[in-house]
């Protein structure tokens, strides 16, 4: 069981976001951007699953979960929050969410259909935010200081991330679910998310102007492929997700424990 504290981020939303916020860097701001397009509808998602897989348990089995799935259901609703602000001062700029349309008809077709199918779909993903977080949790100078209050709003939510990346597992797996279901939904939301995430990108470059670039395609490079790119640096976490006996809480999160406890004027408690 975690403790999951809520947080509400003191940073100022109001203020408009500049085109390449993201250290100057189009592609950067451009990924950047297209994965906080997908937030407001994949968190409430999870929450969803989460909630929905906490009321199907058994009673004997609902106390062990009752703080985690309030706290994690509360860091959720802080992230959708932040995020739709973020996404509408990206709307501004002229930039368009394909994303939230596309994923909104591909989960109406989990109607009715088992929790532990919402479950897997969500742990799968958080899987995807989990080694995402951490990789950026430790590359948090690649965020640049263009734009200080997006670089905290990216490393408090991977940090949070990464608190709560077993949660909707371990829901899974207490109301009985199996290995292969775990793995379909994973290879699936693999496809989708590496699919949408570039297509979004890819809009979003356009859009900007950016896309054919020769500086757009050599960041693209550094950052994906690179010595510390993203790609190379997260596909041996992203595959032990595959093993039989995986657990999210074997991967470290101590980089998650380290900004949380050292930036804590930046945000305050909740409900404490
Ligand atoms: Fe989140
Ligand atoms: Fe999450």
């Amino acid at each position: 069981m975690t403790d999951l504290v809520v947080r509400r981020l003191l940073v100022d939303m109001e203020a408009p976001i500049e085109r390449h916020w993201c250290a100057g860097d189009a592609f950067r701001s451009a990924l950047f951007n297209a994965l906080s397009m997908s937030f407001p509808v994949g968190e409430q998602f999870f929450i969803d699953s989460v909630r929905n897989g906490f009321k199907a348990l058994p009673a004997e089995k609902q106390e062990r979960f009752r703080a985690e799935v309030q706290g994690f259901i509360g860091q959720e609703a802080t992230h959708r929050r932040l995020h739709s602000l973020y996404n509408a001062h990206l709307e501004k700029l002229g930039l368009v969410n394909h994303w939230e349309p596309r994923a909104r008809e591909r989960l109406q077709l989990m109607e009715g259909a088992d929790v532990r199918h919402w479950l897997g779909i969500t742990a799968a993903n958080e899987h995807f935010t989990a080694i995402l977080a951490d990789w950026m949790l430790h590359n948090a100078d690649l965020l640049g200081d263009r734009d200080p209050r997006l670089a905290t709003l990216w490393l408090w939510h991977s940090s949070e991330e990464s608190e709560h990346k077993s949660t909707a597992f371990d829901l899974y797996q207490a109301l009985g679910g199996d290995h292969e279901w775990r793995m379909r939904w994973f290879r699936r939301v693999t496809i989708f998310f590496l699919g949408d995430t570039l297509r979004q990108t890819i809009s979003n470059l356009r859009q900007d102007g950016t896309l054919w670039k020769w500086s757009t395609w050599k960041s693209a490079a550094s950052y994906l492929f690179g010595r510390r790119g993203l790609v190379r640096q997260t596909f041996r976490p992203w595959k032990d997700y595959l093993r039989r006996d995986f657990h999210p809480s074997q991967h470290d999160s101590s980089a998650s424990q380290r900004w949380l406890a050292a930036n804590r004027e930046r945000f305050a408690l909740v409900g404490q």
